[in-house]
This record gives C-alpha cells, sequence and structure tokens, in this order.
C-alpha cells in the first residue's frame, strides 16, 4: 500500500512527523509530497531537521498567492504527482489550502482520501480554514479525530459513522516526542528573560492583522500587558508585513518590553511557550499544544475549532476586546487559570492509532 502524505504549511510538519515514523517500520509506503505553500526557512525547512521528517519526495514550489491562485496552482502541480506516484491513498491533516486542494484532486482522480484531524469547526465561514476543513471533510472517505467534539459535527453532518474514528492529536504525540530534545535549548534566557515570568505572542490570522484598525488595538492591549509582564513576540511574515505597511513599527519599537523576533524553529519556540507564564495568540495548534502542557492560553479570536482545549484545557477564548483580553490576564497573573491536561487520547499515541487503522486495511 502507498500513501502519499500531503504537507504544504507550518502547522502541517509536526502533525505528518509521527505519521512518518510510525509508518518506517510497517509494510506501508509513505510518501511525502510537499506543496511549497510556505518555503522560507524557518516556516518550513526547519521543521524537517529538527522533526527528523524524511525529505519530500516532491516539492509542488507553489509558494505564495491569493486564495484561488494558491489553491489553483497546488492542484494543477498536485494532479500529474498523483498521476505519476499511484498512490492508494492521499492523506491530508489540518486545514491549510494544501489540504483542500490535494483532496479535490484524489478525490476526482478517484483515489480515497483520509483526512486527519477532521470534524474541527469554527462556524465561522468568513475564515479560510474553515472552508478547507468543510470541502476537505465532505469529501473524504476516512475521517480521523482528535475529540469527541469532532466525531460529533461531523455525524451532525450526515458523515457515516464507519468512516469516522477519534484516534487522537499527532501534534501532541510531536509534542511528546520533542520535549526532551526542546528542554536544552535554554531559551528564555536567549531573550534576556526569566523562566515563567514572561509571556509569549504569536499573531497571524488575517481577521486580526488585515485590518489596520483591529492591528492597532491589538497592539495597544500588548502594551498594556507588557507593561505588567515582558513578552516575547514571534512574528510571523505577514503580521511583520502589515504593521510595516500599516505604519505601527514605531509603535510596537516603542513598547520596552517586548522582545521582537522572527518565526521560531519548532524546538526553540516549544521551549519557549513550555517556559512561559502564559501565551496569548491567534493560532489554532498552540491552544492544543498549552492545554496538554498546562500553560494558560488567551485566544485573541471570536470563536475557535477546538473548544475541547477551553472546556478540558487551559485555553480562554476572548475575542479581541481588549477589557476581555486584559480580564483574562488578571485572572492567570492572580493564579486562578484553568487546571488543563487530561484530553482524552492526547497520549502521544496518535500516530500508532492511524497505523494500525491502515495497516487493517491493507
Ligand atoms: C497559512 C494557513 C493558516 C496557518 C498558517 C500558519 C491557509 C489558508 N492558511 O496562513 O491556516 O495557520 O499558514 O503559518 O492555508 N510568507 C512568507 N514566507 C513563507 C510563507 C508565507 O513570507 O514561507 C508570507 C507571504 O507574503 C504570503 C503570506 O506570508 O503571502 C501568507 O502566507 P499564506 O501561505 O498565504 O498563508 P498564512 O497566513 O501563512
Amino acid at each position: 500500500m502507498r500513501i502519499l502524505a500531503v504537507v504544504g504549511a507550518r502547522p502541517n510538519f509536526m502533525k505528518v512527523a509521527p505519521m512518518a515514523r510510525a509508518f518506517k517500520s510497517s509494510a506501508v509506503d509513505f510518501t511525502i509530497v510537499h506543496t511549497g505553500q510556505h518555503y522560507d526557512q524557518a516556516m518550513s525547512q526547519s521543521f524537517f531537521d529538527e522533526l527528523d521528517i524524511p525529505r519530500p519526495n516532491l516539492n509542488l514550489e507553489v509558494g505564495s498567492g491569493t486564495h484561488a491562485q494558491q489553491t489553483a496552482e497546488i492542484m494543477r502541480r498536485f494532479e500529474p504527482a498523483c498521476l505519476d506516484l499511484k498512490p492508494d491513498w492521499v492523506l491530508v491533516v489540518g486545514d491549510v489550502n494544501s489540504t483542500a486542494a490535494c483532496s479535490l484532486v484524489a478525490t476526482k482522480l478517484g483515489i480515497p482520501v483520509c483526512h486527519v484531524e477532521a470534524g474541527l469547526r469554527s462556524r465561522d465561514r468568513a475564515m479560510p480554514e474553515e472552508i478547507n476543513r468543510l470541502v476537505t471533510d465532505v469529501i473524504s472517505d476516512l475521517l480521523l479525530t482528535t475529540c469527541h467534539e469532532a466525531d460529533h459535527n461531523l455525524l451532525a453532518e450526515g458523515i457515516p459513522a464507519e468512516k469516522i474514528h477519534m484516534v487522537g492529536n499527532t501534534m501532541i504525540d510531536t509534542l511528546a516526542h520533542m520535549l526532551p530534545k526542546a528542554a536544552q535549548r535554554q531559551m528564555p534566557g536567549r531573550f534576556g528573560v526569566e523562566p515563567g515570568a514572561y509571556g509569549v505572542v504569536t499573531l497571524h490570522r488575517p481577521s486580526n492583522v488585515d485590518s489596520p484598525e483591529i492591528l492597532a488595538d491589538l497592539l495597544g492591549t500588548l502594551e498594556a500587558v507588557q507593561s505588567e509582564l515582558p513578552l516575547v513576540f514571534a512574528i510571523h511574515p505577514r503580521t511583520r508585513k502589515n504593521i510595516a505597511s500599516f505604519g505601527l513599527q514605531g509603535r510596537l519599537d516603542a513598547m520596552n518590553q517586548v522582545r521582537l523576533c522572527d518565526p521560531l524553529s519548532y524546538l526553540d519556540f516549544l521551549d519557549l511557550y513550555r517556559n512561559s507564564r502564559l501565551v496569548l495568540t491567534d493560532s489554532g495548534g498552540i491552544q492544543e499544544e498549552t492545554s496538554w502542557l498546562k500553560i494558560p492560553c488567551i485566544t485573541m479570536r471570536e470563536n475557535t475549532e477546538r473548544g475541547v482545549t477551553v472546556e478540558l484545557g487551559t485555553n480562554y477564548l476572548t475575542g479581541v476586546a481588549r477589557e476581555r483580553i486584559l480580564k483574562a490576564f488578571g485572572e492567570v497573573m492572580e493564579g486562578r487559570g484553568k487546571p488543563g491536561g487530561g484530553i482524552p487520547l492526547w497520549d502521544g499515541r496518535a500516530a500508532e492509532r492511524i497505523c494500525d487503522i491502515f495497516l487493517a486495511m491493507s
């Protein structure tokens, strides 16, 4: 059996890494195709190096573009790859443009599609990832989920129960596996902050960083937070560009308790947030990673597709309003944060379960 696994953007790499490891010692051929949606060293190659992911057999080098351009270009280049490599399954992960584009191509070629991290729903169709999730799930043949909530979402959409398997979270597999290595990185010292006495910030959602008003407002909130707790802000390329073009750079530079840096490698970032007092973010995956590590997370979004992290984890869904962010911040600083931990099947063994499902079919 040959599985063609697709990766495209930063959050995909850590989801595929444990599967590559699990399938290595099996009879299944696990071949990786990189669409090239992310291409910078910091956004792509560093993950392959640190997570020991086998080199992709093919890189489609699509690069950036509008959603239509990027999606179309991935589809145009992925189709001949499928025809050439003749996989028995195409496996896609997460919710990025590469996920939806490649599942569409495969299904039209009659190749069954497996979606890992199926069923998550923010119910916000203005979010590009939500469209990618809906499109991918409706055409997938095997839907592997991270939580009960995702199973319920899929069943409510009419997906037959026999296509759905809750397997756990492959991103947490990687986190558990990489923790000892990350612990050697000494990241707080590199930024001149003390363990447990700083916050970590990431921001990149178009709904937050493509609007000058919202981005300026969020920077105002960070200004208030940093007056109480030093912050390390790892800036995504999209956010960096927008801060400059909206004329906000001076304002950010004037915050003397904010340390700015480019996107960090997987291990550096893990060591940074696992030692932090709290994380402020609009990322999807970080809500899960902090919940597992029991680090408080303030999610500056109006909705989340990862409700399990609010319910059982350490996540506060605050939206972007300053008073709500500062209220959650106050609770955490007073030591009244959520305890977190204990999300079912987030035990570092999701990839093994996925491997077993395919072996049972082969
Ligand atoms: C993509 C995913 C998002 C994920 C995020 C993680 C979609 C719809 N979005 O968003 O779900 O959370 O990745 O980072 O697939 N750029 C670079 N170097 C790179 C990649 C991008 O400079 O290696 C810049 C380009 O200017 C590009 C912009 O970032 O136009 C946005 O990249 P894109 O891939 O369109 O989406 P992300 O915002 O990264």
